[in-house]
Order: structure tokens, then C-alpha cells, then sequence
């Protein structure tokens, strides 16, 4: 039977799409990610572009992120680690914003370029005013020798291998990777980061890709949700610090291929209008892990259940009290708090699958959207 596979089945690995072949793609996509450059024993991080430029990130007056759609939301999360593991302070613009804007961009500023495809015009018009202005731009791309990888100065690769699915997946956690490992580098190089927390983090960033592969085998509880709340008209998804960029790819996920709408908010900023929205067709997402605001994030799912909105939410595994509140919890593994991203990320993809497979849309080419946008 095999034999009878069409050729479009063996591209996708035998899976229904590429969207999901992808998803399961990632504890490898992740150790290729950090091989080579992740030196666990040597208890050091190897990254020769960040060697070579070592004093214009550990001199940089502040370093700015420019990207466009999920890959900002990597950058989201590259500004709280590289504030908490480097201490140096982060700026997250939209290349369509700041290229418009006449920023103020001075030769002591670091860009970094965040982009998958590496071809994403707005990116590449920021690039080059970044660069007409003096900055050192490094680049963070997946495809080797795209537009952003030969403009930028100097920069790393993402190894995700090719993304074929619009929606964006494991290019976005490959890119937190990368973000991960310069953060930590440059948190040891600078001195924020104590020898021994640097060596636990490289410990507990060995461990994502098999704690990402046993998250991957909960797909069929994933997938039970997903029935339950496929009819949404609207949705919300909340997460506080680290895991609130981690709410805005929930819910952009969830628009892109099942024409959901869906909004991801900081979840304390709940009370600032959304909760305005919350009655008892209202499926909100929360990502309350146990480290960091989780007491916060616990209030704010009481604030929903008195609302009646139904609450779903991805916890650190064996918590409870989550549990007691939430009509479904969603299990991750336990790690530190600056990794969570790596994992919570994982079911909220598979739900936005799973939700678009039942409402029989077009997962891997949603309409309207392009992989790469090289028009502005
Ligand atoms: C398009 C894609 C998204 C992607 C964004 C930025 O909108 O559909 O998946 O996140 O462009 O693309 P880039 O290649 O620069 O990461």
C-alpha cells in the first residue's frame, strides 16, 4: 500500500499536510537549531557571528528587532529574553512601522532581522535604513543565501529546513532558538548571567526537543478540544510576560487558516476591554505555567469563570489548581520560565490545525496569505 503513495504524500512524510508535518518537525528542527553551537560539556555557547561582533552587541546602547508576522512575535520573545539573561534593553518594532517612521537609529545600535524566508520587503526596506543609518544589522534567517541573509552584516541560520505551510510553526520556535542562544551569550559574555545559571539553562535547553516530541504525542487530546470549540466565532488567548507573545501566535495561528477570529492580549490588559466580550461562547486560551505570574494568570482565569467564559489552559504538568477552574487543561512539561515559549507554543499550533482540518479549510495555503510577502 505504500507503494501507492502519490508523490504529494511522500513530501509530506505521510502526513495529511505539510502544516503538520511541520509541527512534528520540531525537536529535530530545534537540536539542528542549536548543534554545533550549543556546547553543553564545554559549558559555553558557540556562535562565531556573535564572536566576531562581541563588542558591538556588548557596547550596543540598545538592540531593536525589526520582523514582520510571526517572526515579530519571535522577536517579542527574543526582547524578554535578551532583557532578562543580557540586560541590555530591546525595542520590537514592525519593519513596516519603523521604516516609515524616521526612527532615531544611531551607529551604537544593534538590528537585529528576524525573518524566515528572508525575502519579506518591509523587513528588507528596514534593513537598509538601519544600515544607511550606521547600525549593525545581524540578520536571523531560515533560508540560506535569501535577500536579508547576503543585506545584513552578519547574522545565524535558523536550521528548520524548508517551511512549505503559510502558517509559520517551526521557523517560529527555531528563531526563539537562536534568540535563546545569543541571549545567553551574551548574558554569560557581559557578566548578567552567574556561571551556574547559565549552565542550568544549557541543561534544560537540551532537554526541549524530547520534551516537544512527548508533547506532540498528546495530540489526540488536542484534537478533542479542538471539536469542542471548532464552531468559535471568536476567540481570545492570553499570557502574561514570557508566554504573552506566545497568546499572540495562539490567536494568529487560529486566524491565518480557520478564518477564526482571534485575539491574543496580555492577560492582566483583559480587564482594559476584552473582557467586555466574555460570555459563555467565548473560548479563551490562557497559557498559565507555573513559574513567573502564575498566581497573576490564576486570578485572571477567576475572572473569566465568573464571566462563564470557557477557559482553556496550557499548565506545567501536575498542577492543579488550574485545573479545578479550567473546563480543559493542557499539559507541558516543566522547564524554566524563558523557555516555556519552546512548549507552549507546540498544542496551541496543533489546535489551530486541528480546528482548520474540521472546518475543512485549505490548511497549507490559506486564502490571502502568502508564504513570503515581497511586496509592502
Ligand atoms: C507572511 C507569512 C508569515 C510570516 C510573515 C513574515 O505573512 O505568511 O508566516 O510570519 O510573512 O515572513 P518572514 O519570512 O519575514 O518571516
Amino acid at each position: 500500500q505504500k507503494l501507492q503513495m502519490s508523490l504529494d504524500q511522500i513530501e509530506k512524510g505521510g502526513f495529511d499536510h505539510f502544516m503538520l508535518k511541520e509541527i512534528h518537525e520540531q525537536p529535530k528542527a530545534i537540536t539542528d537549531t542549536f548543534r554545533g553551537r550549543m556546547l553543553v560539556e564545554e559549558n559555553m555557547i558557540k556562535m562565531s557571528s556573535i564572536d566576531d561582533n562581541l563588542d558591538k552587541f556588548l557596547n550596543a546602547n540598545r538592540i531593536i528587532i525589526i520582523a514582520c508576522g510571526t517572526s515579530w512575535h519571535a522577536g517579542l520573545v527574543g526582547e524578554y529574553l535578551f532583557e532578562d539573561m543580557a540586560r541590555i534593553p530591546v525595542e520590537v518594532e514592525y519593519a513596516s512601522e519603523f521604516r516609515y517612521r524616521n526612527p532615531i537609529i544611531t551607529n551604537k545600535d544593534v538590528v537585529i532581522a528576524i525573518s524566515q524566508s528572508g525575502e519579506t520587503a518591509d523587513t528588507l526596506a528596514a534593513i537598509k535604513l538601519a544600515k544607511s543609518k550606521g547600525a549593525f544589522v545581524y540578520g536571523v534567517c531560515n533560508v540560506v543565501g535569501s535577500s536579508i541573509a547576503r543585506e545584513t552584516h552578519s547574522g545565524a541560520y535558523t536550521h528548520a529546513g524548508p517551511e512549505i505551510g503559510v502558517a509559520s510553526t517551526k521557523a517560529f520556535t527555531t528563531q526563539i532558538t537562536v534568540l535563546t542562544l545569543i541571549a545567553l551569550k551574551l548574558g554569560k559574555a557581559n557578566g548578567s548571567l552567574a556561571d551556574h545559571t547559565f549552565k542550568d539553562y544549557l541543561k534544560k535547553m537540551q532537554l526541549i526537543p524530547r520534551q516537544v516530541e512527548k508533547l506532540l504525542k498528546i495530540d489526540e487530546h488536542v484534537k478533542s478540544i479542538a471539536a469542542v470549540y471548532k464552531d468559535a466565532t471568536n476567540c481570545l488567548y492570553l499570557g502574561r510576560g514570557f508566554n504573552f507573545p506566545v497568546a499572540l501566535e495562539g490567536a494568529l495561528k487560529l486566524k491565518e487558516i480557520s478564518y477564526i477570529h482571534a485575539e491574543g492580549y496580555p492577560a492582566a490588559e483583559m480587564k482594559h476591554g476584552p473582557i467586555a466580550l466574555i460570555d459563555e461562547n467565548m473560548p479563551i486560551f490562557v497559557i498559565a505555567t507555573n513559574r513567573g505570574h502564575y498566581e497573576k494568570v490564576v486570578s485572571n482565569i477567576q475572572e473569566i469563570k465568573s464571566r462563564a467564559g470557557k477557559i482553556i489552559a496550557v499548565v506545567t504538568e501536575g498542577d492543579t489548581q488550574v485545573r479545578e477552574i479550567a473546563d480543559h487543561v493542557i499539559e507541558v512539561p516543566d522547564t524554566e520560565e524563558a523557555l516555556t515559549p519552546l512548549l507552549t507554543t507546540i498544542p496551541l499550533q496543533l489546535l489551530s490545525y486541528h480546528i482548520a482540518v474540521m472546518l475543512g479549510k485549505n490548511v497549507d495555503q490559506p486564502r490571502n496569505l502568502a508564504k513570503s510577502v515581497t511586496v509592502e
